[in-house]
C-alpha cells in the first residue's frame, strides 16, 4: 500500500491507472479504523481494480464543542488494517492540504441536514458534504463506499451526487456490529465498562421498533415506543428516536415501503447513533 499525503501526488498516481481503464473504488474515513471500515474496504476490493482509502479528520464537520481535537487517532494501527485489507493507496493529507485557506464556497444539502443529527449538529452535514465533494474531486473514483451506520450521511451524499450529476456510483455497506448488537464506531472507545454494557440498548430498541412496525404500528407509535424504552435506562440520555423516509429524512406516518428507524443517544458522555432500514 502506498501512503500519499498530497493532492498532486495522488492525482499523478491515479491518472495513468484510470487512463488504462482500471476502475477506482474510494472509501473516505476519519481513521481509527475498525471492522466497519474494513467491510467498506473489502467491498471496494471485490468490486474495483484500485482501492483508495482516505483518512482525514475533517475539522469542518465538528461543532465548536465537539471532539475534533480529541477524536481518536492511531495511524500505525490504521495502516496495518488497510494493508491487510489490501488497499492500494492511503490518502492521508494534513488539514492545510485540504483547507489551505478559509473556504468561501459552500456545499450544503439543507433539506436533508436539519432534522435528526442536524438538530444537535447544525453545521455537521455542511462539513460532510463539503469534504466529501472535495475528496471525490481529488480521487475521482468510479464507486464510493459509505456505511449504512450513518444513514443520514448516506442520504446527504446520495442527493449531492444526484443534484450535481457526479458520475460516481454510491455503494452502501450494511452496518457491522459487535456480537451483542452494538454498532462498531470509533467513538465506542470512550465508553466505560458500565456504559459499554448498556450501549447495545440502542440496537435492541431498534429491533423492538422493527417488530412493532412489522406488526402494523404507524410511525408516531413506533417512535413513542422506542423513546419510552430508551428512557427506562438511567445511563442513557435520549437525543432522538425517529421514523423517517430513508431518502428524504422526512417523518413517516404510514409505514410502507422503505422506512428508516434511527436513534441518537448519549451513553454517559458519548453520543452514539444507530439505525435500521426496513422494507415493509
Ligand atoms: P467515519 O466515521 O470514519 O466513517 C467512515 C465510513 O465508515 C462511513 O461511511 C461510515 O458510515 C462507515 N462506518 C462506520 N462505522 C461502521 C459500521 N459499524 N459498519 C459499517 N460502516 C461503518 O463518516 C465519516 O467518517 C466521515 O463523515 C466522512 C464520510 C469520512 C467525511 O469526513
Amino acid at each position: 500500500m502506498q501512503v500519499v499525503t498530497t493532492i498532486a501526488e495522488l492525482r499523478a498516481q491515479l491518472a495513468p491507472l484510470r487512463q488504462s481503464g482500471r476502475t477506482i473504488g474510494f472509501v473516505p474515513t476519519m481513521g481509527y479504523l475498525h471492522r466497519g471500515h474494513e467491510a467498506l474496504v473489502r467491498a471496494a476490493r471485490q468490486e474495483c481494480d484500485v482501492v483508495v482509502v482516505s483518512i482525514f479528520v475533517n475539522p469542518l464537520q465538528f461543532g465548536p464543542t465537539e471532539d475534533f481535537e480529541s477524536y481518536p487517532r492511531d495511524s500505525e494501527h490504521d495502516r496495518a488494517i488497510l494493508s491487510a485489507a489490501r488497499a492500494d493507496f492511503l490518502f492521508q493529507p494534513a488539514v492545510e492540504e485540504i483547507y489551505p485557506r478559509p473556504l468561501v464556497t459552500e456545499v450544503a444539502v439543507p433539506e436533508l441536514s436539519h432534522s435528526l443529527e442536524g438538530r444537535t449538529r447544525p453545521t455537521h452535514f455542511k462539513g460532510v458534504a463539503t469534504v466529501v465533494l472535495k475528496l471525490l474531486h481529488i480521487v475521482w473514483p468510479d464507486r464510493a463506499y459509505f456505511g449504512q451506520k450513518d444513514g443520514q450521511q448516506v442520504a446527504v451524499v446520495r442527493r449531492l451526487l444526484s443534484d450535481l450529476d457526479l458520475p460516481i456510483e454510491l455503494r452502501v455497506v450494511p452496518t457491522v456490529r459487535e456480537d451483542d448488537g452494538l454498532a462498531l464506531s470509533s467513538r465506542n472507545v470512550y465508553l466505560s465498562p458500565d456504559e459499554r454494557q448498556v450501549a447495545p440498548l440502542l440496537h435492541k430498541v431498534l429491533v423492538r421498533g422493527r417488530e412493532a412496525a412489522q406488526a402494523g404500528s404507524d410511525g408516531p407509535t413506533v417512535q413513542a415506543a422506542m423513546e419510552a424504552l430508551l428512557r427506562q435506562e438511567p445511563l442513557v440520555r435520549l437525543d432522538y428516536a425517529a421514523v423517517v423516509d430513508p431518502d428524504s429524512m422526512q417523518p413517516k406516518h404510514e409505514l410502507t415501503g422503505r422506512v428508516m428507524l434511527a436513534i441518537a443517544a448519549y451513553v454517559g458522555k458519548t453520543r452514539l447513533i444507530d439505525n435500521l432500514v426496513l422494507d415493509l
